[in-house]
């Protein structure tokens, strides 16, 4: 098929979605979207090369095979507990002059030139804000005038041995990596909005393995962490405490979560059961009270690990909100306890910028679970220059041009300075 195309995979510990995005002069839309059971990662890091080169090359057969697509490059995203995020900070003199791309270029040189050890790589480099002459919070520095611009950037690293152990089962699938780009980053992009995006949010997406943390404030990202707890940490509790195959203890979570209409029953009657089908396939009554038992503590500790994590950030930076996004975040009745221990109102993450526009996946946008997919399409629009007005409709100028810093110089300037270059050459899609 003729057309200008953007592909993303996300790689995640139970499903890999993988997403073709055909850019129009209107916006983007959706030419493709297939899911394939994720084989070979665990808490979204590659522990079986073959069986990760496989899941991806079943996904990129389906893909190409329902949309037409010949899809042989895709943005990637990746997660797990080996990426982290640190603060750096650059300096540099404008003689007094205003600032250009050459002294936008020269900051950020100066704040990526940290120290990274030797098993560790630059994934991201973001500029979170610029300073010039004292005056902070500028997130637009061109054309302006002064004498010492100076930089914050965040910047995050990623497992050398995990980045690799990545890219191989991806050169065995055949599929070519454009960048990998961490998962909330991408999500943020789809899910999102403006405000929350400037006045503070925390982003929470809550997989199967991994529930990866991303705070934004400024239009920027401020803050990074994956905790290495999901929904399948539940399930699989739920199967040993109960003694069930992890297929019922999975459909046992689905129904009943945390919503107190399936569990109200208790409040009257701690007899009440549920029937499940136990290991050796008979039907077994299941107290309603153990089952809770279960669920409850296991998603307060989920959170509690986020607030261990996140609190020093939220106190530092004071988002207004949190938004869960992920498979973990349908999670029946979360939102409540989501407020109480994170202590911010919190509200469910859809791919909203690609809901809007209807059209054939409409249903699928509608599930958490593709946020990442869907947000790794607008990164690559993004990273690609845009579609003319598209890329900016719904952010404002400072966020888009904070966006567009990270694309012109974050991700050059981390490559030119830590070496190893993670972009690799674009190939065409037809
Ligand atoms: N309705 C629901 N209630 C509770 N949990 C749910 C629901 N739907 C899906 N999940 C859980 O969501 C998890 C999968 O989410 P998702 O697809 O976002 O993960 P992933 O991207 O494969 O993994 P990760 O991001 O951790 O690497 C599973 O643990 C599943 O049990
Ligand atoms: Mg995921």
């Amino acid at each position: 098929m003729k057309g200008r195309y953007i592909a993303g995979i996300d790689l995640g510990s139970t499903k890999i979605s993988l997403m073709v995005g055909r850019v129009g002069r209107g916006g983007m839309e959706i030419a493709g979207l297939v899911s394939v059971p994720s084989q070979g990662l665990r808490k979204g890091v590659v522990v079986d090369i073959d069986e990760t080169a496989n899941s991806v090359a079943l996904a990129v057969r389906k893909a190409s095979s329902e949309s037409g697509i010949d899809i042989r490059a895709a943005y990637v995203g990746i997660s797990g507990s080996h990426i982290k995020s640190r603060e750096s900070y650059g300096a540099t003199g404008i003689k007094g002059k205003e600032v250009g791309a050459a002294d936008l270029e020269r900051v950020i040189d100066s704040a990526s030139a940290l120290y990274v050890p030797l098993d560790r790589e630059v994934l991201h480099v973001l500029p979170s804000e610029f300073i010039i002459d004292g005056q902070d919070g500028i997130s637009k520095p061109f054309g302006m005038a002064g004498v010492r611009l100076e930089v914050k950037v965040q910047v995050l690293t990623a497992s050398q041995a995990a980045l690799e152990n990545l890219e191989c089962a991806l050169e065995h699938s055949g599929l070519r990596p454009v960048e990998m780009v961490f998962q909330p980053l991408a999500g943020s992009m789809a899910v999102l909005r403006e405000d929350e995006l400037r006045q503070g949010v925390l982003l929470l997406d809550m997989g199967g393995g991994v529930t990866s943390a991303a705070l934004f404030k400024g239009g920027a990202l401020r803050w990074a962490g994956v905790i290495p707890v999901g929904g399948s940490n539940t399930t699989n509790d739920i199967a040993v405490g109960l003694q069930l195959p992890q297929g019922e203890a999975e459909r046992l979570k689905l129904r009943y979560g945390l919503g107190p209409e399936a569990f109200k029953a208790n409040l009257f009657d701690a007899g009440e059961s549920i029937e499940a089908r136990s290991m050796n396939g008979k039907a077994r009554q299941v107290p309603h009270a153990e089952l809770e038992g279960i669920i409850r503590p296991r998603t307060e500790e989920l959170f509690e690990l986020v607030k261990n994590e996140a609190g020093p950030q939220i106190i530092r930076h004071q988002p207004l909100c949190a938004v869960i996004t992920g498979g973990a975040s349908q999670m029946k009745d979360i939102a409540p306890m989501a407020e109480r221990l994170l202590g911010l109102p919190v509200r469910a993450g859809l791919p909203e910028r690609f809901l809007s526009k209807g059209g054939p996946f409409k249903e699928a946008l509608r599930d958490p679970r593709n946020a990442t997919a869907a947000g790794l399409l607008l990164y690559g629009l993004d990273a690609e220059g845009g579609a003319g007005a598209v890329s900016s409709r719904s952010f404002s100028d400072s966020v888009e041009t904070v966006r567009q810093t990270v694309a012109e110089y974050g991700r050059a300037l981390a490559k030119k300075f830590m070496g190893k270059v993670r972009r690799f050459e674009w190939g065409a899609h037809e």
